[in-house]
């Protein structure tokens, strides 16, 4: 990976830099639209690529269920598989196993669960994790990272930040032995809960092994914990992170957090909101979200956003079709899907520019008083 810094904020710690990856350059600060699995629910990867995304999100755990690591060998890897020509990050299947498996029990070895298809105990090994993500051949692989909610308390969330510690080291040697190091970047997971001390111990172990590891993610947030306490953390480790080293806050899509991110020095973001909230029948705009299943939009003739150069606003499709069409017809979703990820892409597009020119304090101000102020 080569990683650049192009610019600098100079009043908040915002940067703008390129980071060159096997499958192309990418701007930051961006945001990684969620391809869980392998597709972004509703598009094509040629639809995806026509909105200017070229960085997404695909997940470990999902894949390897489905279609399973020996097709994926087979067909030489998930770039091909989903017709994905740009860059592709995976998550490292911790996270999944946690939120989405019933019984996940973690032990040294490994994550401990039960496949949602047979209910065969399933063992998942930081080393397997990345022979996974090998084979799936992402331009970004993650740690395995053992996750705890940000509402736990106690010695459980220093025991999953030390136990990071030891996983990193592992799927770090297993990564320089497979030859693949200089092709996928290996990114390390900062833990540590709320935690201050336990995030700076972390961030400090993390930190030595800088050499081996291509960037940092900020992991164990957004589980439901005060904002100002997610600033504070995210400011900490964002403070302490190398400069030279790209920074990933995971699970991160409101637009409000990700500008705030953003000026606390973050590079990249991924959450399923935006697509998510999209199949919901939400449109995202720099007004604030609408929610288009309103009565009042049943006869507005108009875009979601007139400035908008979606395919959703520019192709003429009103709110009215969209109230009519979000929930009922697929078609309205994928609408709605498009719009959002243009939105995210337009936000984060947007804050890169003010940082060039000097005005992101501006652009800050700006996206507050019109995504929260009273425009009706
Ligand atoms: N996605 C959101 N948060 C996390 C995290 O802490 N770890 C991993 N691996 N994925 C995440
Ligand atoms: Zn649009």
């Amino acid at each position: 990976m080569q990683f650049e810094v192009l610019a600098k904020c100079p009043t908040t710690r915002a940067r703008v830099s390129r980071m060159r990856l096997h499958h192309g350059a990418t701007m930051l600060p961006t945001f990684m639209p969620v391809a869980t699995q392998a597709a972004i629910k509703g598009l094509t990867s040629q639809q995806v690529e026509s909105l200017g995304v070229n960085l997404i999100l695909n997940n470990t755990y999902h894949l390897n269920l489905r279609p399973g690591i020996d097709i994926l060998k087979e067909i030489g890897g998930a770039h091909k598989f989903q017709g994905w020509s740009h860059n592709l990050l995976t998550d490292s299947g911790g996270f999944q196993l946690v939120s989405l498996s019933k019984f996940t029990k973690i032990t040294e070895e490994g994550a401990l669960f039960a496949s949602p298809f047979t209910g065969q105990p399933t063992m998942l090994t930081p080393e397997e994790s990345i022979s996974i993500q090998h084979a799936i051949g992402a331009d970004i692989i993650m740690q395995l990272d053992d996750v705890v909610s940000s509402l736990t308390v106690g010695p459980r969330v220093g025991e999953a930040m030390w136990r990071t510690i030891r996983w990193l080291d592992r799927c770090i040697e297993h990564h320089q032995k497979s030859g693949k190091a200089g092709v996928q970047n290996l990114f390390a997971i900062v833990q540590g809960g709320l935690d201050h001390d336990l995030r700076d111990q972390c961030l400090e172990e993390m930190i030595k092994r800088k050499d081996r590891v291509a960037g940092y993610a900020i992991g164990g947030l957004s589980g439901g914990e005060e904002k100002d306490v997610f600033w504070r953390i995210i400011k900490q480790c964002a403070e302490k992170l190398p400069e030279d080293r790209p920074r990933y806050s995971m699970g991160i899509g409101f637009a409000e957090d990700l500008l705030v991110c953003v000026a606390l020095g973050v590079d990249m973001a991924d959450c399923v909101f935006p697509t998510r909230t999209a199949r919901f029948g939400v449109a995202l705009t720099f007004g604030g979200p609408l929610n288009i299943k309103l009565s009042k939009y049943s006869t507005d003739m108009t875009p979601i956003d007139e400035t908008c150069p979606c395919p959703t606003c520019a192709g003429g499709i009103s709110k009215a079709i969209l109230h009519h069409t979000a929930t009922l017809e697929t078609a309205g979703a994928h609408a709605l899907t498009q719009h959002n990820i243009v939105f995210q892409a337009r936000l984060m597009g947007g804050a890169r520019d003010a940082i060039m020119n000097g005005t992101f304090p501006e652009y800050l101000k700006r996206f507050f008083a019109d995504y929260f102020g009273d425009s009706g």
